[in-house]
């Protein structure tokens, strides 16, 4: 029973529901003297907020970060940090209906299942993008604890309702990114990606996509085989992301259809360095980290709630029926999803650098 609880070393827990007082995360192994303030947290919490475009849902929340534990003049202090934003703007009138009439695609249905008619449906629940707040929070603790390794996380969305970005270099993805609403890496494939989003909603529909992550200056050596392998640790934190659908690394599943002699990358001395001059494997051999650049893809499916007519069921009548989604939906998961994948791949490497011995317990 319970799977709220993420990492070895670094532990990210995750509580509360969309409609609840608070959503949150404890987040525990945090090593003493780590320079952290509130607005460092926020800065993450701002790139995943809802209602800042009529591209994502109109929910109007301030997602204002309040620590309340593990930080005292400016530091961390060893013990757990907790981190709360409260849930100003619900507005639960619509998903009473979704006890009786659950949406096909989302998890209400089976979640009533699971609990035995207990759990907090309204607004989804546990099972709604709000929970995704803790994540960041966790990210946000990751990347300071990153920053001792030089490493930096850069996603974006590659690609949204098949309209996938080309002819950008990651400089111009590391920039441009957060400057446009769709988390396009440049702004020919943000108007297309943009387009896509609109024409889906006014159709009354969604569109799902996929978000590329790479992180650069990861250590040699990161990921525990057998088990705790990195893409293995990688692949459960995507997992974790409510409407994933599919973890890539590196070629991916491109890799199936190559040869060998295509697929390996070449190794040489280069300026003294042994190093690879392509990187097919993505960053990682064997589960560990091999210096090269970490390259993963998260492939996300449509929003479920849709206002489109669906066939659904009716519980108490055990009848079919047909339902139309109302409230505030995101037409699509994918540019907000795109500081949570972020997120999500800093605490796994800072959890695995922990692992490793690389960032003391004290920060000095
Ligand atoms: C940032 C974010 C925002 C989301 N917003 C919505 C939404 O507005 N409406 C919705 O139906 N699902 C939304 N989802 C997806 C659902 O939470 C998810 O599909 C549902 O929990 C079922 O889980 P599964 O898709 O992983 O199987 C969102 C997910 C993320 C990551």
């Amino acid at each position: 029973m319970g799977g709220d609880v993420f990492g070895r070393e670094l532990r990210l827990i995750s509580f509360g529901e969309s409609h609840g007082k608070v959503v949150g995360a404890i987040i525990e192994g945090v090593p003493a003297g780590l320079r952290l303030s509130e607005e460092d947290v926020q800065r993450v919490l701002d790139l995943r907020r809802p209602g800042q475009s009529h591209l994502s849902s109109q929910r109007a929340e301030e997602d204002r970060v309040e620590v309340l534990s593990g930080l005292f003049n400016g530091y961390t202090t060893g013990a757990p940090l907790c981190m709360i934003v409260r849930n100003l703007d619900v507005d639960s009138s619509y998903y009473g209906e979704f006890r009786r009439f659950p949406r096909p695609g989302h998890a209400d249905y089976i979640a009533s299942v699971k609990y035995g008619g207990y759990n907090d449906h309204r607004g989804g629940g546990r099972f709604s993008g709000r929970v995704t707040v803790s994540m960041c929070m966790g990210g946000a603790v990751a990347m300071r604890l990153l920053e001792r390794l030089n490493v930096e996380v850069i996603a974006y969305s590659l690609e949204i309702g098949g309209e996938r970005a080309k002819d950008f270099t990651l400089e111009e993805a590391r920039a441009y990114r957060y400057l446009n609403p769709v988390r396009a890496p440049n702004e020919e494939s943000y108007l297309r990606m943009a387009g896509a989003i609109e024409e889906a909603r006014r159709e009354g529909d969604s569109v799902g996509g996929i978000v590329e992550a790479i992180a650069l200056n990861v250590p040699q050596g990161l990921g525990e085989p057998i088990f705790d392998t990195i893409e293995g640790d990688l692949a459960k934190a995507m997992f974790s992301i409510p409407g994933v659908r599919g973890v890539e690394f590196g070629s991916g599943f491109r890799a199936a259809s190559m040869r060998g002699s295509e697929h390996n990358d070449p190794m040489r001395i280069i300026n003294g360095k042994i190093r690879y001059v392509k990187n097919d494997h993505g960053g990682a051999i064997g589960g560990i980290t091999t210096g090269e650049p970490l390259v993963i893809r998260v492939a996300f499916k449509p929003t479920p709630s849709i206002a489109k007519p669906q066939d659904s069921v009716d519980l108490e009548m055990l009848r079919d029926v047909e339902i139309k989604v109302k409230g505030r939906h995101d037409p699509c998961i994918v540019p907000r999803a795109v500081v949570v994948v972020e997120s999500m791949l800093a605490f796994t490497l800072a959890d695995h650098a922990m692992r490793c011995g690389l960032i003391p317990s004290v920060m000095r």
